[in-house]
C-alpha cells in the first residue's frame, strides 16, 4: 500500500470528515411568516425538541400580517430535532403543529433555510430546491 492510492484515500477521508463536521455545526435560519391577511395577528409559541440539547422554548410571539418570526437553529442531522408551534388566529382558532421534524422535513430546507407561511386555511413549508410551497397542515375545522 502507500503512494497515490493512500494519498487519495486520505484526501477523501478528510473531505468526508469536513463535510460531517460542517453538517453537524451548520446553523439553520428559520422563518415563519404570518400570511393570514391584512389586520390579522398570529400568535405563535414555538419550542424546539432536540435529543442532545433538550427542550428550548422560543417564547410567545405576536406577528402582524406579513411579519416574520426568525430564529437560528443549530441543527444536527442525527438528533431528530423537532419544532412544535402552538398557534392562535384572531378568531381564537388554536392548534399545535409539529412544523419541523428533521427526518421528515430536512430535504425541504436546502441552503440551511426553512420557510413557513401561515395562511387562513393551512400552514405551508417551502421546498427550497423545487421552489414551491408544500401543504403541511390544515387548520382544524
Ligand atoms: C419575511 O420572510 C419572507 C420570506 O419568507 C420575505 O420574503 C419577507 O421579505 C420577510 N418580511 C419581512 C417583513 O421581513
Ligand atoms: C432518529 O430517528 C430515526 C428514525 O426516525 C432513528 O432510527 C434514530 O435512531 C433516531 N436518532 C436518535 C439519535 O434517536
Ligand atoms: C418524525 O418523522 C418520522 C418520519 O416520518 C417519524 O418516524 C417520527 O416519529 C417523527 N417524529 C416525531 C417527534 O413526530
Amino acid at each position: 500500500m502507500g503512494g497515490i492510492g493512500s494519498h487519495v484515500n486520505a484526501v477523501l477521508l478528510f473531505a468526508l470528515a469536513a463535510l460531517l463536521i460542517f453538517q453537524v455545526h451548520a446553523d439553520y435560519m428559520m422563518y415563519l411568516t404570518n400570511n393570514l391577511g391584512p389586520g390579522k395577528d398570529l400568535t405563535a409559541h414555538c419550542r424546539n425538541d432536540n435529543i442532545r440539547a433538550g427542550i428550548r422554548d422560543l417564547g410567545t410571539h405576536v406577528l402582524k400580517f406579513s411579519q416574520n418570526f426568525t430564529w437560528v437553529s443549530p441543527l444536527d442531522p442525527w438528533q431528530n430535532t423537532t419544532y412544535w408551534c402552538d398557534m392562535t388566529k384572531p378568531n381564537s382558532a388554536r392548534a399545535t403543529f409539529n412544523i419541523y421534524n428533521e427526518t421528515r422535513d430536512f430535504v425541504l430546507c436546502t441552503g440551511a433555510e426553512c420557510y413557513w407561511r401561515v395562511d387562513e386555511d393551512a400552514i405551508y413549508i417551502h421546498d427550497n430546491l423545487h421552489k414551491h410551497w408544500v401543504l403541511q397542515y390544515h387548520w382544524p375545522q
